[in-house]
């Protein structure tokens, strides 16, 4: 197939009170090509994208579609160019299923009815959903699928629209190995059919999978276009962040004290958790490994009280503690960062100071008043300790880029100084070089003497960190491993060890 240019893009700048986004940025794309952006956390990838898609406006450059200079002044517009985008900070409506959020504002109606007509939309989002080969219901009501899943609805919706471009932000941020694979096949079927596929994305071993061209850049500023065959991630991270990083560190054997700071027996709860028990020290990183739907998050949600336990008992420092909600982990020195930032860790209309301090309010009160300013410089030192990218510390968290939302939601459960942090993904969307940071802070406060829990289900990361991994399967705990006993295969044994019982996922 000739390959035609799709998109080019020159001079793309765009300003936001005090942010200078994109200055000067040029992309271009071409049929049945798969071409990457990626740059640090705020380095303007979202906000060009956004562009493409009709949701910012662009304050200067010039945009082709196929060799014609165009306007996109709304989603609508880039919609019916045939430029369709999957947002990364998921964009449906909770309370809707899935077939009405794949063909939402393009629902069939009933003749002179207001009623959607489900029946059908359900037939079609079953079509799509089978040729795309995800397993999903299209009757499923999305709030109650897992982000995974609900990401793979943001999928079929953009691939819904049949146009020639489709834009990835980070799609498979919360996928897992598995679910990735389908989701490269998918990209593949795209790029046979002449498609153009923007990929934006942190993990940067997918790159080599899936991209055929990678253009860098950082600080809002274009850096280089490099055909993947003929580069390499090393000079990749040295372009985005302009030095180097050290990848690939197993923790030096640290001496853990015997010290047992929590001792969590047989929990289990309603629906999938089955008497897991587990002890941990102090001083300690405890890793938790598994599969997607292996019951890490649930076990994290059941400890902290934020869902039922049907059994089992959590005893801190030898003294058996009745936690029944999240404020009662909190009093008991139980922190919890949430996997799913947007519902549960941030308020976005909120400044980032607010956010800092929001789980420390009586520690920067004053007769029921709030310091401002010990708060303020609170908020400062994490910005420079976690490089969080913001003008300053009065900015609202919703204008932060989505790895720098993570970095105050982190931020905030430092400055908590909590002595068990449950950490719940905490990498997820962060770039390489801020990785690094935080696995610093993290090994630092295990250092200090807090107890760490970290789930991940980036591998790397939790050989890199763990002083022990637990694995977890259908529920289950399956094993307990030294770190120096550790490696990829023998967590994957542990985490498949009942994989025939693996719930059925809608
Ligand atoms: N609506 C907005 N108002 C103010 N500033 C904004 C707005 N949207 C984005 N920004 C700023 O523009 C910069 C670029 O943000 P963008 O979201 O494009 O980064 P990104 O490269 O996608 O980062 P990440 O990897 O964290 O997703 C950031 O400093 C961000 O805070
Ligand atoms: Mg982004």
């Amino acid at each position: 197939m000739a390959t035609a240019q799709l998109l080019s893009l020159t001079g793309v700048s765009k300003v936001f009170p005090g942010v200078k986004a994109l200055d000067n940025v040029q992309f271009d794309l071409n049929e049945g090509e798969v071409h990457a952006i990626v740059g640090e956390n705020g380095a303007g990838k979202s906000t060009l994208m956004k562009i493409l898609s009709g949701i910012y406006k662009k304050d200067a450059g010039d945009v082709k579609y196929r060799g014609e200079s165009v306007e996109i002044p709304s989603p609508y517009e880039a919609q019916r160019l045939g430029i369709s985008i999957i947002h990364q900070e998921l964009n449906l409506m909770p309370h809707l299923t899935v077939a009405q959020n794949i063909y939402i504002g393009r629902e069939n109606r009933r003749p002179g009815g207001v009623f959607l007509d489900n029946p059908k939309l359900n037939d079609e989002a079953a079509k799509l959903l089978a040729e795309l080969e995800l397993n999903l219901d299209p009757k499923a009501i999305v709030g109650e699928l897992t982000i995974a899943k609900q990401q793979m609805v943001e999928i079929a919706k953009a691939v819904s629209y049949r146009g020639s471009v489709i834009i990835m932000d980070e799609p498979t941020s919360s996928l897992t190995p598995a679910e990735t694979d389908a989701l490269f096949k998918i990209i593949r079927t795209l790029k046979a059919a002449g498609k153009g596929v923007v990929y934006i994305s942190h993990r940067l071993e997918e790159l080599a999978k899936i991209t055929d061209r990678i253009t860098v850049i950082r600080d809002g500023q274009y850096v280089k276009t490099l055909k993947t065959t003929e580069t390499s991630i090393p000079e990749v991270i040295s372009l985005m962040v302009g030095r180097k990083v050290d990848q690939d560190q197993r923790p030096t054997n640290r001496n853990i004290s015997s010290e047992i700071v929590m001792k969590v027996e047989g929990i289990s709860d309603r629906h999938l958790l089955r008497d897991v028990s587990f002890e941990l020290r102090k001083g300690e990183i405890l890793g938790f490994a598994g599969l997607m739907g292996a019951g890490r998050t649930e076990l994290a949600r059941a400890i902290i009280g934020a869902d039922p336990k049907t059994a089992g008992t959590v005893t801190l420092h030898g003294k058996e503690v009745k936690i029944k909600q999240p404020s009662d982990a909190v009093a008991a020195g139980i922190g919890y960062l949430s996997e799913d930032r947007k519902r549960f860790g941030l308020l976005l209309i909120q400044n980032l100071t607010f956010n800092v301090i929001l789980s420390s309010i009586p520690r920067f009160s004053k007769f029921g008043w709030l310091r401002i300013k010990p708060a303020a410089g609170v908020t400062r030192d994490v910005i420079s300790q976690l490089r969080v990218r913001t003008p300053s510390e009065n900015q609202f968290v919703k204008n932060l880029s989505g790895g720098n939302q993570q970095k105050v939601v982190i931020g905030k459960w430092l400055t908590r100084n909590c002595d068990i942090l449950i950490f719940d993904e905490p990498t997820r969307g962060i770039d390489v070089g801020a990785k690094d940071e935080i696995y610093k802070l993290l090994t630092k406060l295990a250092e200090e003497g807090k107890s760490i829990i970290m789930i991940s289900s980036e591998l790397p990361e939790i050989l890199r960190m763990s002083d022990r991994v637990a694995v977890m399967c259908a529920g289950r705990l399956t094993g307990i491993i030294d770190n120096k006993d550790a490696n990829q295969e023998v967590i994957i044994e542990y985490a498949t060890k009942f994989s025939d019982e693996l719930p059925a996922v809608h």
